[in-house]
């Protein structure tokens, strides 16, 4: 079975976030040794399964981690039945292993995913009563092994999904408040700020409390996957074979790796419900001891430490798709707050708003574009008095 077999090199594309794609790179580069590429919305490199359970349990940017099994034409749905049905999923699946497919991608004779995805698992049950004399059951609710194909242009591609519920999912935020960030999205804003391992920060606006708590994980050297079970560990082979060996050392290593930390990391929000939900969420992370939430007004930025880091991302404000005008004015004191601290703290903010810049005035030191979901967003470093030691 696949799960067994850990020499053989295979193909992994792992989603992210567009516009976190290069530093999606560089995290996965950095921990797996090996040459990484990035690509709209991801990153692919090859290497063994150990290399993709990896990924699962140290990357905090990717979103899910995908092995490719094969690929094909898929110019119409016969062609995308016939290169599905010549993958050897015999190899990956047995008549016991329930299975989804999932699709993603298309073209003008494959235009809905839904085709795409049943047309893939009827080759996928096909080809296993073909080969193994009966076939599993589809279960998209509670699936053994997720398949996930991708259609562009006149080619498909097929892949198994090691993760199952996307990496954001921790295991830590099982409350939000509103607009929560995604995890992934909230490590990628503090890789690209970057702001280094044991920086002090502040999020004056922490809702849920997903950036403190990211930068939190990232201090303490806690691995983001510690948390929560994967896909994988469903797979035909991998229970008491040399994958899960492989796994237990690597949870092992993760646990190895945490460090104290004496980073002052802060949270503050108006909203006192939020904050016991970011408190809540503190100690499912395991970093409650470190992290100290308050209720403040974003506009009253007193009490800082000095040499801060502010990082946050400000409420969106959009009603009835207009924005409102409160919002535009609160944004114009949350700057006058920033500006009347001494020294000045390094700020970095994720925001949607299209005039923010006008809004708070000065000029960012750094501009990135990312996408929060569909909405476009800008990451603004703006520098401080005193340039902490990661810039
Ligand atoms: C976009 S949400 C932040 C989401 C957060 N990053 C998370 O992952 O949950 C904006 C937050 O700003 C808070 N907020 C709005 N006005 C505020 C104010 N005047 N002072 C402090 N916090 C405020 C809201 O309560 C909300 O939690």
């Amino acid at each position: 079975m696949l799960a067994s077999d850990l020499d053989t090199t295979h193909r992994f594309f792992v989603p992210a976030a567009k516009g976190t794609e290069g530093v999606l790179k560089r995290e996965l580069a950095a921990f797996l040794g090996r040459p990484v590429r990035g690509q709209r919305g991801g990153a692919c490199f090859r290497g063994t399964l150990v290399d993709g359970l990896q990924v699962c349990l140290f990357s905090r940017i990717g979103q899910r981690v995908l092995l490719a099994v094969g690929e094909g034409p898929a110019d119409d749905g016969d062609a995308l039945y016939t290169a599905a049905r010549s993958v050897p999923w015999e190899r990956m699946l047995t008549p016991e292993t329930p299975f989804s497919v999932r699709a993603t991608g298309g073209n003008a004779a494959l235009r809905h995913g839904h085709f795409i995805a049943l047309r893939t698992k009827d080759a996928v049950a096909d080809r296993l009563r073909a080969h193994l004399g009966r076939r599993p059951d589809v279960d998209r609710e509670d699936p053994a092994v997720r398949i996930a194909v991708h259609v562009a242009g006149d080619r498909a591609c097929f892949y198994l999904d090691l993760a199952g519920a996307p990496l954001h999912q921790r295991g830590y935020r099982t409350e939000a408040g509103q607009a929560p960030l995604r995890e992934t999205l909230a490590a990628a804003v503090l890789a690209l700020a970057p702001v280094g391992a044991e920086e002090a920060i502040v999020d004056p606006m922490c809702g849920s409390g997903t950036l403190v708590i990211e930068q939190a994980q990232v201090a303490l050297g806690i691995a983001p996957g510690l948390g929560r079970r994967f896909a994988f560990h469903r797979w035909p082979g991998f229970h008491g074979g040399p994958a899960q060996a492989a796994w237990d050392r690597l949870v092992a290593r993760a646990r190895a790796a945490r460090r104290p930390t004496r980073a002052a990391l802060m949270g503050r929000d108006h909203d006192p419900r939020v904050l016991e939900v970011a408190a809540r969420n503190a100690r499912r992370a395991g970093v409650a001891e470190w992290v100290r939430f308050e209720q403040r007004d974003a506009r009253d930025l007193s009490g800082l430490p000095a040499g801060v880091t502010i990082v946050t991302n400000p409420p969106y404000g959009t009603r009835l798709g207009r924005r409102s005008r409160q919002l535009d004015g609160f944004l114009r004191h949350f700057a006058a707050a920033c500006q009347a601290c001494r020294p000045r703290p390094r700020l970095v903010v994720l925001t949607g708003h299209p005039r923010f810049e006008r809004l708070f005035g000065g000029t960012p030191r750094r501009r990135h574009t990312l996408f929060n979901g569909p909405l476009e967003c800008r990451l603004l470093v703006y520098p401080g008095d005193e340039a902490p030691s990661a810039e």
